[in-house]
């Protein structure tokens, strides 16, 4: 069973997010087990700070190293001790490694991820330099907290964990799966206000069908992602796709 301890000042938000749907039911199928550690738990003081005026001068509020030590060290003193790999300790912050499916992938193989969530100008740099083993940002923009991040990272990690759901053939047709995006999906009606469903699709021609998905596949990566383009790989077969795709009936 995967285990996911989210460190953060907001509780309350990684519970609502993982209570539903596919994340809910890997729970209650123990194929997931999810804590959210309130980070006020381990703070010192009467007031139980957690945050404090960044060194050096300047807007807004850091959050303070300590709290979140410690609740990293108790998150590794309850962990089973029967664990056979090290548990990976994720800051998500805006300057880390733009998070991919493959990282998702290599995530849910893991037996033990502890997230740190950050909020307010961020998370005092001892935390990325002494204890996280990876900063992970899911996308180039600033989000109030690490929350947001966190739940998005738990999903997309947990619906590859097996069982988690019913039909795991569909995840290898998933947009980044192959390095491709997904090809477009259809369902009834055949046609609605005038709009048809492409016909191989209904043709019952399951070669056919297999033939144009991947098609759509190549056409769609090489028009809205070119990066992912460059960087796919290509089988004979998917040449052969693309080069009757440059032929005129099928522009
Ligand atoms: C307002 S942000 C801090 C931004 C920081 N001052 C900076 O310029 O990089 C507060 C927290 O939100 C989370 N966060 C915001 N954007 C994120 C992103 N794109 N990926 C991951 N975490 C993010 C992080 O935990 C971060 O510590």
């Amino acid at each position: 069973m995967l285990r996911i301890d989210v460190i953060t000042l907001f509780p309350e938000v990684i519970e609502a997010g993982v209570s539903y749907s596919i994340v809910g039911r890997a729970r209650e199928w123990s194929l997931a087990q999810i804590r959210a550690i309130p980070l006020r738990d381990y703070a010192e003081g009467k007031h139980r700070k957690t945050d404090d005026e960044p060194y050096g001068g300047g807007a807004g509020l850091v959050m303070k190293p300590e709290p979140i030590f410690k609740a990293v060290e108790s998150c590794l003193c309850s962990a089973p001790a029967t664990s056979s790999r090290p548990p990976r300790i994720i800051l998500l912050e805006p300057q880390g490694r733009l998070y991919t499916q493959a990282m998702a992938q290599e995530l849910s193989e893991q037996e033990h991820l502890i997230l740190i969530c950050g909020h307010y100008e961020g998370v005092d740099a001892r935390v990325r330099e002494y204890l996280a083993t990876d900063v992970i940002s899911i996308g180039d923009y600033v989000l109030t907290g690490g929350e947001l991040p966190a739940l998005i990272l738990i999903d997309s990690v947990v619906r590859l964990l097996p069982g988690a759901i019913h039909s795991p053939e569909s995840l290898g047709q998933d947009s980044y799966a192959d390095g491709l995006l997904g090809y477009p999906q259809y369902t009834r009606p055949a046609e609605f206000r005038g709009m048809r469903v492409p016909s191989v699709l209904l043709s019952g021609n399951h070669g056919a069908i297999a033939r144009w998905r991947r098609k759509e596949q190549l056409r769609l990566t090489r028009t809205l992602r070119p990066d992912l383009f460059a960087k796919a790989c290509l089988t004979q077969a998917d040449i052969q796709l693309l080069s009757e795709l440059e032929s005129p009936e099928e522009a």
